[in-house]
């Protein structure tokens, strides 16, 4: 039986602020996902000011259905949001009228259809306050490195490694790089996440293991609306990573962009739902992780992955890199390099500066 994970997420607006999502908006999309025929399971959440939607259907990736169903969970809320004054109402809906697929018209998106094992346990990640790329890290550490992933030495069926599909977010382009053989190319690409972006990654018989949302806002409305906060799916087990070799990486606070006004580095802290709010200086940069085994295309026993003393050193250690790292204030490297200010009021400064350069 083939099924597919949808998982389409949009901001439609922070309460306060870009904090965090109201419960209201939670409550009115459970409640059109209750009564709609199209898809066979779902669960929301959210992260942040991020609501998320994580669907289980047969229809296919880029279904018109599925994601007109989604679209209309985020029209409805946006009602509730300006009804209720949230701030940024309908922020990531860029698009007046539905065209067929929600692509291109703000909300974030990653899809997968697979063939459903005996047992397929399937990790859904969702970020706030970071770009697209900013899975590069993780799934590099999963689906190549050793030192993460036991089961690239010693489970046969990862022995051979994996295939990476890889956007250039400047051109449009994607690439498809094999690990282990071409690594040090891979890495090359994705060490820069603010143009390459891991798309998906397949095993060596093209089976898919793992997709992330590749949207890129600013790219989309041409100007500072928001950033990107990404989602990814990753399957795991019986020839893909175990799910604590998938987990693994978020062991360690690594460096982000998209804190603050989308214009600040910083560690991206793994948390529990209950703690997906961003505060300290909008974030800092926050990733949940919701864990669930895929039957019969239903969700079976959704669990919160970092809700775990085992990730409370990663909390501890981004804390202190965040203090750090806040005390430069506006000077690089906290605050982005010029070309990704590119969408935020540097244009506007440069402009009035312009006569008085001499
Ligand atoms: P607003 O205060 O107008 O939402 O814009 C700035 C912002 O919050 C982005 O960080
Ligand atoms: P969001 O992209 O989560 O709305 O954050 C906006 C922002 O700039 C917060 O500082
Ligand atoms: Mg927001
Ligand atoms: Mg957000």
């Amino acid at each position: 039986m083939k099924t597919t994970v949808s998982v389409i997420k949009a901001d439609i607006g922070g309460c306060p602020g870009h904090s965090t999502c109201n419960q209201k908006l939670i409550d009115n999309a459970k409640k059109i996902l209750l009564k709609s025929k199209v898809i066979n399971d779902f669960y929301v959440t959210h992260c942040g000011d991020d609501l998320e939607l994580i669907m289980v259907h047969g229809k296919g990736v880029n279904n018109k259905e599925v994601h007109k169903l989604a679209w209309s969970v985020f029209e409805s809320g946006t009602k509730i949001a300006k009804k209720e004054e949230y701030h940024g109402a309908g922020q990531d809906l860029l698009k007046n009228a539905f065209s067929g697929n929600v692509k291109g018209m703000g909300p974030g998106v990653a899809e997968m259809e697979f063939e459903e094992r005996k047992s397929d346990p399937v990790l859904v990640f969702m970020a706030d306050k970071t770009e697209a790329g900013a899975w590069n890290f993780p799934l590099y550490k999963i689906f190549a490195d050793p030192f993460n992933t036991a089961g690239l030495v010693i489970d046969p069926h990862m022995h051979e490694g994996f295939l990476f599909e890889v956007l250039d977010a400047r051109t449009g382009k994607t690439v498809q790089l094999s690990s282990p053989e071409e690594i040090y190319d891979l890495l090359a690409l994705i060490g820069s996440p603010g143009r390459y972006i891991i798309k998906a990654v397949y095993s060596k018989k093209k089976d898919i293991a793992a997709v992330t949302s590749t949207q890129k806002l600013s790219q989309m409305a041409g100007r500072y609306v928001g950033k990107d906060d990404p989602v990814m799916i990753c399957r795991a087990q019986s020839g893909f990573p175990a799910v604590g070799e998938v987990l693994e990486p978020f062991a360690f606070p690594y460096l982000v962009s998209g804190w603050m006004r989308g214009s600040h580095n910083g560690p991206f802290i793994p948390v529990s739902q209950r703690d997906a709010r961003c505060t300290r200086f909008d974030g800092p940069p926050r990733v949940i992780c919701i864990g669930f085994q895929v039957a019969n295309r239903k969700i079976i026993g959704p669990q919160d992955m970092f809700d775990d003393p085992a990730f409370d050193l990663a909390r501890q250690k981004a804390n202190e890199i965040a203090d750090y790292i806040r005390r430069h204030g506006p000077f690089q490297p906290h605050r982005l390099p010029d070309e990704e200010m590119e969408y935020t009021t540097m244009p506007a400064v440069m402009k009035k500066l312009s006569g008085k350069f001499k």
